[in-house]
């Protein structure tokens, strides 16, 4: 059993404009509270619609620990499940996208339908009613062809943030996109390091060289203009094609288009496109960056010509998976329009470079001698709005379950 009240007292702890209390960072009770109480109740991105193309198509992932499955159903219909077989608990599909005419899980072969009914278990006693055993189902909901999930009874409103975000990102077309490229990085750090890392750009000129060819590494929050005339000209351009620029947020998510570097068009190592194809015709592709992102695991980058995400997903105390995607058009041919060494490079590079920061600084928080240190607040307004967030959501939930 949790103890709550240890959680509150520990944030009743914290330092307003500063770091966690150790705690937060290597306690395997408060891994436990953050998978209930943060994850557990958050819209999450769980991938693209073009991932499930057609009826029969599934997408397996995990939100923290716990597995999900998307369905598309024979209705065109896109459904989400608790992973989990109504029988003794296994995964039913494996994680990843794949196709099948029935869920059938591999341990005693109990039969899903594509809608979460159950259509057979063998050998089981009379009065047995598989009425009462279908997949649970978890709330689903698509915005400008990106799927998200929540495990919440009662989620969040999603309505203001698709109302937003839909028009914001509707010019990269992600309906007709298609996953060229994807990756998983398993970094020994608690959830909470890699997203304060994702969040701030204080380490960028230094730590990422190749990220600081192409993105403005001294932006302001959400890169407001700040007065900056190239800021302003890029969003006057933008206004006249029509692309709304926000910057804009709500509790749990942000939004914005940003101009990239001068010189530079696409988010690579070279600051080119990676494709010869756009997603974005507008403007020539020549849009800077639509970034959003979404407490309390992701951020994505739709540029002209390809789309990255970010997703950060704990897994156990000190060990955080981050699975990161790259989109291209669907009629983007891989060799003739583009090439994956060049598509990913920068953020395989960018990645790994966070993966050794998140691990170190991990090994630094375990210090004897930690005590919560100051946030800039110049440079890690992000990561201060998302540690906000984090405090305040722990709070919500530990109120409503005093
Ligand atoms: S656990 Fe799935 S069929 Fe037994
Ligand atoms: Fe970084």
């Amino acid at each position: 059993m949790l103890d709550l009240g240890r959680i509150r007292a520990l944030l009743d702890e914290r330092r307003p404009g500063h770091t966690l209390p150790q705690a937060f960072y290597t306690d395997a009770d408060i891994f436990e509270f953050d998978l209930g109480a943060i994850h557990g109740r958050a819209w999450i991105m769980a991938g693209f619609e073009v991932e499930l193309p057609r009826p029969g198509s599934t997408l397996a992932f995990k939100v923290g620990r716990s597995p999900v499955v998307l369905v598309r159903g024979r209705d065109g219909v896109l459904r989400g499940f608790h992973n989990s077989c109504r029988h003794r608990g296994a995964q039913v599909c494996a994680d990843g996208a794949r196709h099948s005419a029935r869920l059938v899980c591999p341990y005693h072969q109990w039969a899903y339908d594509l809608d979460g009914r159950l259509l057979l278990a063998q050998r089981m006693h009379e009065g047995f009613d598989p009425a009462e055993h279908g997949l649970r189902p978890v709330h689903v909901e698509t915005a400008a062809g990106c799927i998200y999930v929540c495990l919440a009874d009662a989620p969040p409103d999603f309505a203001p943030f698709r109302d937003t975000i839909e028009p914001m990102l509707a010019p990269h077309d992600l309906l007709n996109a298609k996953v060229a490229h994807q990756c998983t990085l398993v970094e020994r750090g608690n959830w909470k390091l890699a997203m304060e890392n994702a969040r701030e750009c204080y380490h960028c000129a230094v730590r990422h060289p190749e990220l600081a060819m192409t993105f403005p590494v001294r932006a302001k929050k959400h890169f407001e203009s700040g007065g900056d005339p190239r800021i302003e000209a890029f969003n006057a351009r933008m206004d006249a094609l029509g692309l709304p620029v926000g910057p804009t947020e709500g509790d749990w998510w942000q939004a914005a288009r940003f101009p990239l570097n001068e010189g530079t068009t696409s988010m690579t190592v070279d600051g080119k496109p990676s494709c010869a194809r756009l997603m974005c015709e507008t403007g020539g592709g020549d849009v800077g960056s639509m970034r959003w992102a979404l407490e309390p695991h992701m951020f994505a980058h739709a540029v002209g010509d390809h789309l990255f995400s970010f997703s950060a997903m704990p897994t156990a105390p000190h060990e955080t998976v981050v699975t990161a995607k790259w989109l291209v058009h669907k009629d983007a041919e891989e060799g003739r329009d583009y090439d994956i060494a060049h598509l990913a490079e920068l953020w395989d590079r960018t990645n790994q470079q966070d993966l050794e920061l998140v691990e170190m600084n991990q090994r630094g928080v375990f210090s004897a001698g930690y005590v919560p240190g100051p946030y800039s607040n110049d440079a890690e307004v992000l990561t201060q709005r998302f540690v906000n967030w984090y405090c305040r959501t722990a709070r919500g939930y530990l109120d409503a379950n005093a």
